[in-house]
């Protein structure tokens, strides 16, 4: 069991603490390190894509230049990913989020979103948009974002949603 310790005592005996929660620091920061940006599109890859038997470097977008990018990163580990360019005057569009599959439902999108969401506020930025796959949708519903149009399938089966939050 994920969490589980085991302390062991010097006479033999094995304690076993389950489940036991570590108090962990979750860093958000953009990628830095060449090791940061490979573990940054191969979350994205993996979460976003090879499910859907995408190929390696369709992960890519061809502004990454000129986006801010995000990682969540526990104990050396990036556990989330996302990216925001600016779309329009005053407006922010948020791209590519994932949470790592095994690490979702603890915050971590959460999280990510609100440092996107400061990045934007410091660059006087009025609105956040999106197009969120369908099963994203309760979440950013439940980080403030409201519906505001059907948009389009991806892959042939991903319906998108347009979103939008103003800050
Ligand atoms: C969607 C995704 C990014 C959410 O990230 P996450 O780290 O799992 O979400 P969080 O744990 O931060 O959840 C934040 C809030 O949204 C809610 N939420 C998240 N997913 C939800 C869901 N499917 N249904 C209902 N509520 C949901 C959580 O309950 C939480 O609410 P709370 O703050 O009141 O407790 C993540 O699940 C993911 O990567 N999914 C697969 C890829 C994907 O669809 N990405 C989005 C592309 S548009």
């Amino acid at each position: 069991m994920q969490n589980r310790i085991e302390i062991e005592y010097i006479y033999g005996a094995t304690l076993r603490v389950a489940p036991f929660f570590f108090t962990t620091m979750l860093e958000i920061k953009s990628p830095q390190t060449e090791s940061d940006w490979k573990a940054y599109y191969a979350l994205r890859f993996s979460v976003l894509r090879e499910p859907w038997n995408q190929p390696l470097g369709s992960e890519v977008l061809a502004d990454e230049d000129q986006a801010i990018h995000a990682i969540a990163v526990e104990n050396g580990e990036v556990l989330g990913v996302a990216r925001m360019h600016e779309s329009a005057k005053n407006q922010g569009q948020v791209r590519c989020v994932a949470t790592a599959t095994k690490a979702q439902g603890k915050g971590i999108g959460k999280t990510i979103m609100a440092y996107l969401e400061e990045k934007a506020i410091e660059k006087g930025w009025t609105e956040i948009v999106l197009e969120a796959r369908e099963n994203a949708v309760p979440f950013y519903q439940a980080i403030g974002y409201r519906i505001v149009a059907e948009s389009y399938l991806l892959f042939g089966e991903i319906q998108h949603f347009r979103m939008q939050k103003s800050l």
